[in-house]
């Protein structure tokens, strides 16, 4: 199996971005653009603009998700949001384990394997993130570094499970700060993380597993890194923003 037999994601990121009504005019404009998408296309909004953003996309190929999820079903565990409660508003992905939360709200690798599992039992998929620090790259742990945040995240879990898995390679150095990754570097580390899926889970669910790029992807850049074999979409945050770049990437993955 091979990148033309992957599905190919293409994932906004909004971050803490838009009000219920900005929501609705970006998803109104994003909607004609991506209509005839070869890919699949998702946004990952905050949990209040859920609600508008599953009604506004009723009946379109744009898919919802949030943008994490507590790991226990329910009790007291204030300010959270459970797996459960996303499904059951119709949300099918969830993105956990970003580098934002690990940075400013004490994610762990056990922690992000604790939701990635609660996220699959409640019948979501999961874009679970990974991806090394400029301090890691220079210390040259990059790929000692992704390889332990693959294997805790996906610890436990079944080769039927991690149908509903997606892997997004985030180097932190490359969020929000326009450096993009070059291709050959991002092709690097992506080609690392099929290996320890398929260490752990075999070739045939690592060949299955669509593995995504993030980091200042944009309309200039994306076709080459989308072009790589083991690329296979993109979570987007800045760019996502913007319905024009966001169906650009989303040609650009079509078209790969
Ligand atoms: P940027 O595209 O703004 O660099 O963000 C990437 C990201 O963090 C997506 O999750």
């Amino acid at each position: 199996m091979n990148k033309s037999t992957r599905h190919a994601v293409i994932a906004g990121n909004w971050k803490m971005n838009n009000d219920r009504a900005a929501s609705k005019t970006l998803i109104d404009e994003l909607k004609p653009l991506v209509a005839n998408a070869n890919c699949d296309v998702v946004i990952c909004v905050p949990f209040t603009d859920l609600e508008i953003s599953l009604n506004e996309t009723k009946g379109t190929n744009i898919k919802v998700g949030a943008q994490n999820c507590h790991y226990e079903k329910s009790g007291a565990f204030t300010g959270e949001v459970s797996a459960d409660m996303l499904k059951e508003l119709g949300v099918s992905y969830v993105v956990l384990g970003h580098s934002e939360r690990r940075q400013y709200f004490g994610e762990t690798d056990a922690t992000v394997n604790l939701r990635v599992k609660a996220a699959i039992e409640a019948g979501l998929n999961a874009i679970v993130c990974v991806g090394e620090t400029l301090k890691d790259r220079e210390n040259g742990i990059t790929s000692e570094l992704v390889i332990m945040q693959t294997k805790i995240a996906l610890k436990d879990l079944t080769k039927q499970q991690m149908k509903n898995i997606i892997i997004a390679y985030e180097p932190v150095w490359a969020i929000g700060t326009g450096k993009t990754a070059t291709a050959d570097q991002a092709v690097e580390v992506c080609k690392i993380i099929r290996n320890t899926v398929s260490e752990m889970f075999g070739d045939d669910v690592s060949n299955a597993l669509t593995i995504q790029y993030g980091g200042s992807m944009n309309p200039k850049n994306c076709e080459e890194l989308l072009s790589k074999e083991d690329i296979d979409g993109g979570l987007i945050g800045g760019a996502s923003l913007k319905a024009s770049d966001f169906a650009e990437i989303v040609d650009a993955a079509s078209n790969g």
